[in-house]
């Protein structure tokens, strides 16, 4: 597989193409971004930490039947994907109330949410990624009914997936944001990454911040918990 030029800069990963036209290459870069990237900040071995940790996470939710992007881990901080047609929608679920949610509707922080909370956000920095709903989807063409009720289906059962891999190692799986792409044949598949910088995980009994709010609340200590994370999980970095 060889390496060719620079598809996409996103704020914290680059895509490349490839020498195969359905396969690209996913660079998980040190930098880190909070605020729609008003806040950015380069941290040592990030990218590593990231790369391998979503690599583990995708092969257990492809373990659990969820068809993934992820092919191969190709050096520490690539790893060889699908080439999806992105759906320019975030699909964000909420098992615990934090974050947006919190300011949006001024519930206090670690409600517990039952059912789970499901919300869509459009991919968009200018417009601060809005909250959208399934009638702005279908209206605009972002993708069609029959592809929300599988994205949503697919968000549900990655959540039931890492909600208990996440409680077995003593965390809490809060929030987390996922991202799907239509592959070739039209499958719905699950694209982008799963890593501390796109979820909300807390430990179980103290509570303590173990994810992306570490760098936005300036809580220090951000890729050293990412690792103790993942150790949690055990896989070793
Ligand atoms: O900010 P908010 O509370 O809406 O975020 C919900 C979840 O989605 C959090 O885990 C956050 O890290 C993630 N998210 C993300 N990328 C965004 C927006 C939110 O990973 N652009």
């Amino acid at each position: 597989m060889e390496k060719r030029e620079e598809l996409y800069r996103g704020k914290a990963k680059t895509v490349y193409l490839t020498d195969d036209s359905d396969k690209l290459i996913l660079h998980f870069r040190n930098d880190t971004s909070a605020f729609d990237g008003q806040k950015i900040e380069q941290l040592d071995r990030k990218g590593e930490v990231n790369n391998k940790f979503n690599h583990f996470i995708m092969t257990k939710l492809e373990d659990a039947g969820i068809a993934t992007q992820v092919e191969a881990l190709v050096s520490d901080t690539e790893s060889l994907v699908k080439k999806l047609d992105m759906i320019p929608v975030e699909c964000v679920v909420r098992n615990v109330a934090a974050g947006s949610l919190v300011r949006r509707l001024g519930v206090e922080e670690g409600l517990l949410l039952d059912p789970p909370v499901f919300e869509f956000f459009l991919k968009n920095d200018a417009l601060h990624d809005p909250m959208v709903n399934d009638y702005h989807i279908v209206s605009f063409g972002w993708a069609s009914e029959a592809q929300i009720a599988e994205m949503k289906a697919l968000t549900f059962k990655v959540n039931a997936v890492l909600k208990a891999l996440f409680d077995e190692a003593g965390m809490m799986l809060v929030d987390y944001k996922l991202e799907f792409g239509v592959d070739a044949a039209g499958n719905i598949v699950l694209g982008d990454e799963f890593t501390p910088d796109g979820c909300r995980l807390w430990d179980k009994e103290t509570r303590k911040k173990m994810d992306k709010d570490r760098f936005r609340q300036g809580l220090g200590s951000v890729v050293e918990t990412y690792i103790e994370v993942a150790e949690r999980l055990g896989l070793a970095l």
